[in-house]
């Protein structure tokens, strides 16, 4: 390891409890702060860790996105911060401390209160997560009367405002659509508008652009863009898209079979990545102007859960294995800016990356 670098603290259990803090965090502490989050299949010996140790932290205004091949456990995690897992998963360990308070050991009652309210969240699939035997007005403005007691005719008016503010025509006449008389990406507009009707501090989005063609997704990040700056939300985005990451995120989040690999700044990642998981997405990233380069692939497959290797999670498919040290299991190493690593060879200094300029 080198002078700068330091194994990551798995940090407080946070407030524990059922955590009755309103007061929101002192300035310069995240809004966000995970900590150790470790998810199992129970019952199968062989599924525990589908996600293990994940510690990230997201501030106030900030947008942090958590990237990783299909079946890293970049949805998982999300569902975790709010206790959304699917019923056969529980949360074995770690802390989820929002505005002050411990989610892991929250009751269900105040995380009902902060599901929709001052966390919204967006899924990929609007059509799944939208009711398609109810108006779209009523779904926004059913969070506005249970989380403020509003009444139906108010929320309904709120309601109107909200979709003419994500950008929805016609907004008075649309509270009375159905979520089938609508486009994918006005039903993802909808989606949006229900995330914010309860003027939330953070929206979770998880692949909110994927179901959409490549205009439509740039209109629906640029509102979450203008939405973000306008009501000073922090954002954390799931994404497949380097190209997402690099226009809209500050922060990020590297994840690999169910670990956190990385975690820094986004020009941190482009322009100096610190694990080869990272370096390797990069490395596959089409370049812009460079149209004659063959694209590089990362070899192999992300590991099913069950069968991840003792060590690096990431040694069998990595260009710098380097055997012994790589087959023991890896520590996070946190250098002096910020920046971490769960690759012993960066740690220790041994293995310096290229990273790649941003388009
Ligand atoms: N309900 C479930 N039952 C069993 N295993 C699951 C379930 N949901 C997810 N998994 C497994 O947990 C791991 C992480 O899944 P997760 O959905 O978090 O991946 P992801 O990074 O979001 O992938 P994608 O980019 O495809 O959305 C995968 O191996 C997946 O097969
Ligand atoms: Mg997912």
């Amino acid at each position: 390891m080198t002078a700068t670098a330091k194994t990551v603290d798995k940090g407080s259990e946070g407030s524990g409890g059922d955590g009755h803090n309103e007061n929101s965090v002192a300035p310069g502490d995240p809004l966000l702060s995970v900590r150790g989050l470790t998810i199992d299949l129970p019952g199968d010996p062989g599924q525990r860790g589908l996600v293990e140790d994940v510690s990230f932290d997201l501030h106030r205004k900030r947008s942090l996105a958590l990237i990783g091949e299909s079946g890293c456990g970049k949805s998982l995690t999300a569902m975790a911060i709010l206790r959304l897992l699917p019923p056969a998963m529980s949360l074995r360990a770690g802390s989820v401390v929002f505005d002050g308070v411990d989610l892991a050991r929250a009751s269900e009652r105040r995380l009902r209160r902060l599901r929709g309210g001052p966390v919204g969240i967006v899924f990929q699939e609007p059509m799944s997560s939208l009711n398609p035997t109810a108006t779209v007005g009523d779904q926004i403005a059913e969070a506005r009367q249970i989380h403020f007691g509003e009444r139906r005719a108010t929320a309904l008016a709120k309601a109107a405002e909200l979709l003419d503010r994500v950008g929805i025509p016609n907004a008075k006449q649309r509270v009375k659509a159905y979520p089938h008389e609508l486009s994918g990406g006005m039903q993802q507009r909808v989606m949006i508008a229900a995330g914010i009707a309860c003027n939330p501090k953070l929206i979770i989005a998880d692949e909110p652009t994927t179901a959409l063609d490549v205009t439509i997704q740039a209109e629906i990040l640029e509102l979450l863009r203008d939405l973000q700056r306008d009501l000073d939300l922090a954002v954390m985005l799931v994404t497949h898209d380097l190209g997402v990451v690099a226009d809209f995120c500050d922060d990020v989040v590297v994840m690999y079979a169910g670990h956190v690999v990385e975690r820094t700044s986004i020009d941190g990642l482009f322009y100096q990545p610190r694990h080869p998981y990272s370096s390797a997405l990069l490395a596959a990233v089409p370049q812009v102007g460079n149209p004659r380069t063959r694209l590089n692939v990362i070899p192999g497959r992300v590991p099913p859960a069950g069968r991840f290797p003792a060590g690096c999670r990431f040694q069998p498919r990595c260009a710098h294995d380097a055997g012994g040290p790589c087959a023991q299991p890896q520590k996070e190493t946190e250098f002096a800016d910020g920046h971490t690593t769960r690759c012993c060879r960066v740690a220790d200094g041994s293995l310096t990356l290229e990273g790649v300029a941003r388009a």
